[in-house]
């Protein structure tokens, strides 16, 4: 299709005996918010962890605009434009928030091992630039004061805040969310579904494995549910949300929060 900006086909990992990921196939349209769901263990994460490049596919092929990335690693999936946050954030607690959003940067020439001294004064300008484009970001989800502080100090929900903040110090133009608003209060999910929806009309596509149903109906335009490892339905958040077979998988595992 013209817009599509992801597409997989067929992606199998396991572990051991464990099919983790079965033969799972979807395809996300560019400037869209693709919801994925299913029961604990059903592969989510590893979905994720296979499109961005944590983990390798044992088959099957994932086509990132138009470009065969399967099996290449992380860093270079970052390269081209796609990031994810994880389901526990890996916030460095001991640096400075600002730090933390430092780090998400690429691209810097700081990061050259081998550089000819003369260029001091280009690093010194880029970094002030990369500086103030993490304000920027910090600004945007209303964590700028705290930019001196350590990522250890923030609550839950701000470092929920921070992950994303930095994953988008990348530039990324499709970005994996694996449950955002899990261990985030009330009032702060809902400026955090704002912010979510404000990158969409930015352009951003994203990807967004969610528990609770209110949010992922809030934002999805299109919903996968993932069951033991495959695709068990997609379409329409509130079709999928009333189809029986969707009901049954979850009855099966139980309802959970957790993970
Ligand atoms: N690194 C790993 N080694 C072994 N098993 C794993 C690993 N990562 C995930 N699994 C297993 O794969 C299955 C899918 O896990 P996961 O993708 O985390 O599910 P979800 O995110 O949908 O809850 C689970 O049974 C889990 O225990
Ligand atoms: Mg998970």
């Amino acid at each position: 299709m013209e817009n599509e900006i992801l597409r997989i086909e067929g992606a199998i990992k396991r572990f051991g005996g464990l099919l983790a990921v079965d033969g799972c196939s979807l395809s996300v349209q560019e400037g869209t918010i693709v919801g994925l769901i299913g029961p604990n263990g059903a592969g989510k994460s590893t979905l994720f962890d296979l499109i961005s490049g944590f983990v390798r596919p044992d088959a099957g092929s994932i086509i990132f605009s138009g470009k065969q990335i399967g099996g290449l690693p992380a860093y270079r999936i970052a390269r081209l434009g796609l990031v994810r946050t994880f389901q526990i954030p890996r916030a460095l607690m001991r640096m400075t928030v600002l730090e933390n959003m430092m780090l998400g940067s690429q691209n810097q020439t700081g990061e050259m091992i081998f550089r000819p001294i003369l260029s001091w004064g280009r690093v010194q300008a880029q970094e002030r630039s990369i500086e103030k484009k993490a304000e920027e970001i910090l600004k945007f989800f209303d964590l700028l004061r705290m930019k001196d502080e350590y990522a250890g100090s923030m609550s839950g929900g701000q470092k929920k805040m921070l992950e994303m903040a930095r994953a988008l110090m990348a530039d990324p133009r499709l970005l994996l969310l694996d449950e955002p608003f899990s261990g985030v209060n009330p009032a702060l999910s809902e400026r955090l579904i704002e912010r979510i929806k404000m990158l969409r009309e930015k352009g951003l596509t994203i990807m967004i494995i969610e528990h609770a149903i209110p949010y992922v109906l809030a934002l999805s335009d299109e919903l996968y549910v993932l069951n033991k490892g495959a695709i068990l339905a997609n379409g329409r958040p509130d079709q999928v949300i009333s189809d029986p077979k969707v009901f049954e998988a979850y009855l099966g595992v139980g309802f959970d929060a957790q993970h």
